[in-house]
């Protein structure tokens, strides 16, 4: 099937650098990326945690903001291939020159000048603290978020293990951050239950949380999330890479859009979850039976949902 114009509110700069460009620069620095690849050089890991593991490995050869500049042009490029108009990437200071967050401004105005030298896609950043690193770095990281809020950076947002502290740990953050005015997001729901989802709505003020999925499992708060209109960023590719659902046939996206509750299609870190967004899209119109009317709907809702101004809005339409 062909696709109109996509949205992309849900991906990791970092976890969508090719496993090439990673090799590259990893050369090119004498930097060994042990375990990270397998014999064929895709990324290899067996689990979420091994996961986690492996693509903290693989940012560590990004030293300087020119290497964030290349990575950027890189990814924008990969995305605009699938027809991407919009796109909101995660950019985690802490994976910046070995989390010293003092260079962020440097590194941030190279990312922002290589996206902006990509013609035919819009990119907005999302500042993105990494919860297993804790509550003191992820105050850190809003802070960067907030000094530097503005065209370009538009949202906070937190990833990492949703197993690790209490969504309400981190609260501080993210007063700090949606003071600053930018628009507010957080994985959770995605190993996470219910609970994950509900405590992560209570105390972290968010607009939208990452993947979600896991909060089909309670009505209740099915129900709360279509009434407070809280987005979902879906990426059903790493459901299932990571071991969350089986197959996209088992995955509850259905059951979601069913129950009214917004959402968005996106591809998390696409080269990991060997995924494409185009992919993405062509597995659920196969699973489910989406048709191309679907998909406007959908990128509708994400338009309205994306962390951007009146204007960009108007124009990602
Ligand atoms: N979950 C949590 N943290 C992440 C993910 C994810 O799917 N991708 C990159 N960081
Ligand atoms: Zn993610």
């Amino acid at each position: 099937m062909t696709h109109a114009p996509k949205l992309e509110l849900h991906l990791h700069l970092e976890g969508a650098a090719p496993p090439a460009f990673i090799r590259k620069l990893g050369a090119e620095k004498g930097i060994a990326l042990d375990g990270v690849f397998d014999d064929k050089g895709a990324y290899v890991y067996n689990d979420f945690e091994g996961f986690l593991k492996v693509y903290e490995a693989a940012t560590e050869v990004l030293k300087s903001p020119e290497d964030f500049a290349r990575l950027t042009t890189a990814v924008l490029e990969q995305s605009r291939a699938e027809g991407v108009i919009y796109t909101e990437c995660f950019i985690s200071p802490d994976f910046c020159g070995g989390r010293d967050l003092s260079a962020w401004r440097d590194y941030l105005a190279a990312i922002a000048e290589a996206a902006s030298a990509v013609d035919g896609i819009d990119m907005r950043a999302i500042v993105t603290c990494i919860r297993h690193f804790g509550p003191d770095a992820a105050r850190e990281t809003a802070r960067c978020a907030a000094e530097t809020a503005g065209v370009f950076v538009t949202g906070f947002g937190m990833g990492g293990n949703e197993g690790m502290h209490r969504a309400a740990d981190f609260a501080p953050a993210f007063a700090q951050a949606g003071e600053a005015g930018l628009g507010l997001t957080s994985h959770a729901g995605e190993f996470g239950g219910p609970t994950s989802v509900r405590e992560t709505l209570d105390h972290l003020n968010v607009t939208r949380i990452g993947h979600g999925v896991r909060a089909t499992e309670d009505a209740d708060l099915m129900s709360r999330l279509a009434e407070e209109s809280v987005h979902l960023e879906i990426c059903p590719g790493s459901n299932v890479a990571l071991g969350v659902y089986p197959n996209v046939g088992a995955h509850p996206i259905d059951t979601i859009r069913t129950a009214g509750v917004p959402f968005c299609v996106s591809t998390d870190d696409p080269p990991f979850f060997h995924t494409t967004l185009t992919q993405e899209y062509d597995a659920l119109a196969s699973a489910h039976g989406w048709d191309a009317e679907t998909f406007r709907d959908i990128n509708l809702t994400a338009s309205r949902a994306a962390f951007c101004d009146a204007d960009t809005r108007a124009d990602i339409i």
